[in-house]
């Protein structure tokens, strides 16, 4: 693995990236031979997941940012009424193709996928009544959006449209990387990666962008050997593909989701689907935010 940090003093917005990484169909292709075996990957959480939702008597789910379908597609079959939307076409192409080829059993046919992004999510997404008994955020996706304009305004903005569509009494889980590691270290943590199951040789390599002494950007640099079919007599293929973070500290983006929810809310934090205690053991990779909306 390799790491590197970069330091600049100032950066255009053009310079920075785009907003759809995904628009090339690049990652959106690699991405399920990426994550692995799907169920090996869900079956890491699924129970933990499925018992919070029932625990605070959830039924209908948003997923805010589906990409290919896969935690969806757990949630469909454990009978949740899911609507799942995602701002990348070629990430929702995966999903409606599982829809289809599902679509004689009842929860799937009822399964409503849409494009919607997350700065225009009112816009995008009917909202039913008060609003989803709950609305789930999960690998990693939130820090796909950036700070552009360095005051975090897009982030509030997006945080506050997403926590608009739980209704008073449902929740929110959202989770990001272990940034605060990444940025001590220059690299990841190296402990089990629960989103990425794959059996494909791979890499990553992590670089910081730091601009005006504050970091900015977190990219990483996937590379994946593609395995050829067992006729084809020549060597795997390495797809390579980069996505770029914005990198958040646990502390700033705990505030964050407070501003969301305008204070009227209680938080939960785990580490890797499970109880967090700090500076206890390896660092984990992910923190999961749940925060639980007040009925006021
Ligand atoms: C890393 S993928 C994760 C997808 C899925 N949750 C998973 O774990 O496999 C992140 C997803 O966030 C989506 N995304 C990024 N920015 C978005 C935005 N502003 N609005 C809606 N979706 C967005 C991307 O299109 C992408 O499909």
């Amino acid at each position: 693995m390799v790491d590197s940090v970069y330091r600049t003093r100032s950066l255009g917005v053009a310079a920075v990236g785009l907003p759809d990484q995904y628009a090339d169909g690049k990652a959106a292709k690699v991405w399920q031979l990426y994550i692995g075996d799907t169920r090996r990957r869900t079956q890491e959480y699924r129970s933990w997941l499925v018992a919070l939702l029932k625990q605070h008597n959830c039924n209908s789910v948003l997923d805010v940012a589906c990409g290919t379908g896969v935690d969806s597609i757990m949630l469909v079959e454990e009978g949740f009424k899911l609507v799942s939307v995602d701002a990348s076409d070629k990430m929702l192409k995966y999903a409606l193709k599982e829809r289809w080829e599902r679509r004689k059993e009842q929860a799937f046919d009822q399964w409503v996928i849409e494009e919607a992004n997350w700065l225009t999510l009112s816009e995008d997404v009917q909202k039913p009544g008060e609003g989803f008994d709950a609305v789930i955020c999960l690998g990693n996706s939130f820090a796909h959006l950036p700070d552009f304009k360095g005051d975090q305004s897009d982030q509030k903005l997006a945080l506050q449209n997403i926590g608009s569509m739980v209704k008073p009494g449902g929740i929110l889980i959202i989770d990001h990387r272990n940034y605060d590691y990444i940025l001590e270290t220059g690299r990841a943590p190296q402990g089990k990666n629960i989103y990425y199951q794959s059996d494909l040789k791979q890499d990553i390599s992590t670089s910081v962008l730091w601009v005006n002494n504050k970091p900015h950007m977190v990219t990483l640099d996937y590379s994946l050997e593609i395995p050829q079919p067992e006729d084809a007599h020549t060597p795997p293929d390495t797809s390579k593909f980069r996505l770029s973070y914005y990198p958040h500290r646990l502390e700033n983006f705990k505030e964050l989701l407070k501003e969301a929810f305008f204070g009227q809310c209680e938080q939960t934090m785990f580490a890797d689907f499970k109880h967090y205690e700090p500076d206890q053991g390896e660092a984990p990779c992910y923190f999961i935010h749940v925060v639980k909306k007040n009925i006021v």
